[in-house]
């Protein structure tokens, strides 16, 4: 995995660009001790005329439900926080970069009731390269983890919540204690859920299989992306609950997200998934996504919001 490039020049925070040094808080704060916070993924593209943010609005409702679960006070609106995007884009002339909205209980106080404590919003964007190893041996190999997903109303999987990352914590240590890339998790009733940190995608007797928002997955927005290109792209698709055994018997599979993009899976479990190199339909799905979000193919969902940077800056 590519490490993140920081520092950049400039951090939003609460309406101001100030400097990454100075975007800090206190050891108090209410988020350290108690994980009151949520958070966002999203990346930007070098297209050929500028950066291009992927599905912006939608990541930056999704940061409002998450917001809104927990009842943290988020004071900005979606097309303010879209618009602080562009402006943190434009302050660090990126075009290629990953995002990182995050609202976050920066208030001093303890205990675990903490409305009175302050709320914060920040958005940080450095450069990011692939994070699962897609680039050189063309995918990852990963195990089922002996860690589930939480089960339904302990934490809620709709909310992108920093305490979410806990559980994916634990399955990502174990995969790569094993020696495996990432692990898939499964939900709490053993049925197939996603990555730590991406959804699942299978390919199976010709057709797209994923995991219904009911698996305690995130309701992912690469996911969403990926079931509408697969129907413009004539591909069948199923929301199916899942069985663990399934994972050794697909023809291909694949994760998705933002930080992942279109990852493929060669291996659950040491069992090869087909000949163990990408298959057909991820490596079309894949390159549909990159073109789409590099901006060389149409955009007929205008997912793309394009930002005035200079061309190619920090492109890969
Ligand atoms: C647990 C989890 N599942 C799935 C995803 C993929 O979601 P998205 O495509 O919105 O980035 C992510 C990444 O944010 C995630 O953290």
């Amino acid at each position: 995995m590519a490490p993140p490039k920081g520092p950049t020049a400039k951090i939003w925070r609460d309406g101001t660009l100030v400097d990454w040094a100075d975007a800090s808080i206190h050891v108090l704060s209410h988020v350290v001790h108690y994980g009151s916070g949520v958070f966002e993924g999203m990346r930007s593209y070098a297209t050929p005329t500028g950066g291009a943010v992927f599905r912006l609005q939608d990541h930056m409702h999704r940061l409002h439900d998450s917001a809104s679960i927990y009842e943290l006070d988020l004071k900005w609106t979606v097309e303010e926080l879209c618009q602080a995007t562009v402006d943190t884009l434009v302050a660090n002339d990126l075009a290629h970069c990953y995002l990182r909205p995050l609202v976050i209980r920066t208030g001093q106080t303890m205990g675990i009731y903490g409305q009175q404590a302050a709320v914060e919003t920040f958005i940080i964007c450095w450069e990011w390269g692939e994070t699962l190893g897609h680039g050189n041996d063309g995918g990852a190999h990963v195990c089922v983890s002996s860690w589930r997903r939480a089960a339904p109303n302990t934490f809620p999987a709709m909310a992108k919540a920093s305490g979410n990352y806990l559980n994916a914590q634990l399955g990502k240590l174990e995969s790569k204690r094993n020696g495996y890339d990432e692990s898939i998790m499964l939900d709490v009733a053993g049925n197939v859920a996603e990555g730590t940190g991406q959804n699942l995608f299978l390919v199976y007797q010709g057709e797209l299989v994923t995991s219904p928002f009911t698996a305690g997955i995130l309701h992912g927005i690469t996911r969403d992306s990926i079931i509408r290109m697969a129907r413009d792209m004539g591909i069948g698709i199923r929301e199916m609950e899942i069985p663990r055994e399934m994972l050794y018997l697909v023809d291909e599979a694949f994760f998705c997200g933002t930080a992942a993009e279109v990852t493929p899976v060669l291996s659950v479990d040491r069992h090869l998934l087909g000949d163990g190199t990408p298959g057909p339909v991820t490596t079309r799905i894949r390159s549909a996504f990159m073109s789409l979000v590099t901006g060389r193919a149409p955009d007929p969902h205008k997912w793309l919001t394009h930002v005035p940077v200079t061309a190619g800056a920090g492109a890969k």
